[in-house]
């Protein structure tokens, strides 16, 4: 498991041509929920494309935990027997979300307003992250959250016996304690509303209103606001996961950069909450289509098509598009390497706390591999060295962070040497195929130091 063993360096060298058929894994935060709200509903919810990662693996053991029978059938099918909004079971042991925000701050919201209490752990990344964000407005619903210093776990929710419902405007951009408050607010009677000033991934509101939940959303003044009406009985449902664009964004981007390459991404999610890298990378310049454009299980999907592209400038990505490419900054950033010019990321604070401090782990690695960063608390800019002129030949730290990790990998592929990360095991919590799959391209990634 990720973080838990030895470390696994990886070496990736400058290679030829990608070329060929990208098939990435499911979409993980789509993953995540289908199995929670499989969980609290009544019947079985079946499920095709989920991602078999581990921070989804370990969502699936805990809703095994509180009480819901979670089949793996084989190649990405799971059923899910659910257990009804309110039916979460006391686990009996501690619950260990691993690498996983979106796992651990989903499934507190869960249980939080059911009469039960559960300790949550994860690994030395996820125990470093802030869990205030979720439990402050779990608290307003009743539940009681005791924790390390910081707000950090492991940590202890007594869920609420007799819930309030919650009206809660979210006080960072995040799809995560969005999620939270209206997973909790299923068990709450009466109307649960929740305000987020900035557009996040709706995965949950979608998802939410398939299972038959009641639930609008309003463009207002104040923001988005959505309302959910509590205690509803949720019906199973079939539900195909789409390919994840947090995880299509590696192949997209090295194929970007390698002279020659050629690389077709089918079938990838592209809810506009999640589609800014690519608005962003066509801005720069890329030679990145959308074809066969498609609805799928309730999301839009369509496929990639990355080409190399020798003529991207760097640019200035609008703050207000930060939410919809949160994850894909770290790879953006390898790309703005090889560009013109200098690509400037400003509203990005968030990076700060996610699987790691996401700037200072680009930072760090970028400047070592010979390229020219500027940050501030809240931005950061990376001044190109040119298509093909980024020195590489470093080893850069991944910070048990998957998508660190994976960018500093891409990175090597066309730089003018080696790029080592210290320790590539956290890439299988999302994209476990990652290594073979860029290999079947044409990566040169092997594992071991230059
Ligand atoms: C996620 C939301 C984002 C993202 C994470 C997945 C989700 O986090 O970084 O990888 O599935 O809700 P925040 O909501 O905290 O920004």
């Amino acid at each position: 498991m990720s973080g838990h063993g030895t470390p696994l360096p990886m070496t990736s060298s400058p290679c030829g041509p990608l070329v060929g058929k990208a098939q990435v894994p499911g979409d993980k935060s789509i993953s995540h929920r289908a199995l929670i709200l499989g969980a609290l509903s009544v019947g079985e919810t079946r499920i095709t494309g989920l991602l078999e990662g581990e921070d989804v693996l370990d969502t699936a053991k805990a809703m095994r935990a509180f009480g819901a029978e979670v089949i793996d059938h084989g190649g990405g099918a799971w059923s899910v027997h659910g257990v009804g909004v309110g039916g979460f079971a006391e686990p009996g042991k501690v619950i260990d979300c691993g690498n996983s925000g979106t796992g651990v701050r989903l499934i507190m919201g869960a249980m939080a307003t059911s009469p039960i209490t559960a300790t949550f752990t994860g690994d030395a990344s996820l125990n470093k992250r802030p869990m205030a964000r979720v439990t402050d407005p779990l608290a307003l619903f009743g539940a009681q959250a005791v924790g390390r210093s910081g707000g950090r776990l492991p940590m202890t929710i007594v869920g609420a016996a007799d819930p309030l419902p919650v009206r809660y405007t979210v006080p960072v951009p995040s799809a995560q304690v969005k999620s939270a408050v209206l997973l909790a607010g299923l068990n709450a009677p009466g109307q649960t509303v929740v305000i987020e000033k900035e557009a996040t991934r709706d995965h949950t509101e979608r998802m939410l209103t398939g299972f038959g939940a009641e639930l609008t959303v309003e463009d207002t003044d104040e923001g988005r606001v959505i309302t959910l009406t509590g205690q509803p009985e949720l019906a199973p449902q079939v539900i195909a996961v789409p390919r994840d664009p947090s995880s299509a964004a590696f192949p997209v981007c090295a194929a970007l950069i390698v002279p020659g390459s050629d690389v077709l991404v089918p079938g990838i999610g592209l809810n506009p909450t999640r589609a800014g890298l690519f608005t962003t990378l066509r801005e720069m310049g890329a030679d990145l289509t959308y074809e066969n454009p498609r609805e799928e299980g309730g999301e839009p999907v369509a496929d990639l098509r990355a080409r190399y592209s020798p003529d991207m400038s760097g640019i200035e990505v609008p703050p207000a598009r930060a939410a919809s490419m949160i994850d894909e900054y770290p790879v953006l950033s390898v790309v703005a390497a090889h560009a013109r010019g200098t690509t400037m990321m400003r509203g990005v604070k968030e990076l700060r706390v996610k699987e790691s401090d996401r700037i200072d782990a680009m930072a760090t690695g970028l400047r070592a591999c010979g390229v020219v960063v500027d940050e501030g608390e809240d931005w950061w800019s990376v001044t190109a060295s040119g298509p093909g002129a980024v020195p590489g030949g470093a080893t850069c730290k991944s910070h048990l962070d998957h998508r660190i990790a994976m960018s500093f990998l891409v990175l090597g592929m066309a730089a003018q040497a080696p790029v080592t990360v210290d320790d590539g095991s956290p890439i299988a919590t999302s994209f476990p195929i990652f290594e073979s799959l860029m290999g079947t391209l044409g990566a040169n990634i092997s594992r071991g130091s230059a």
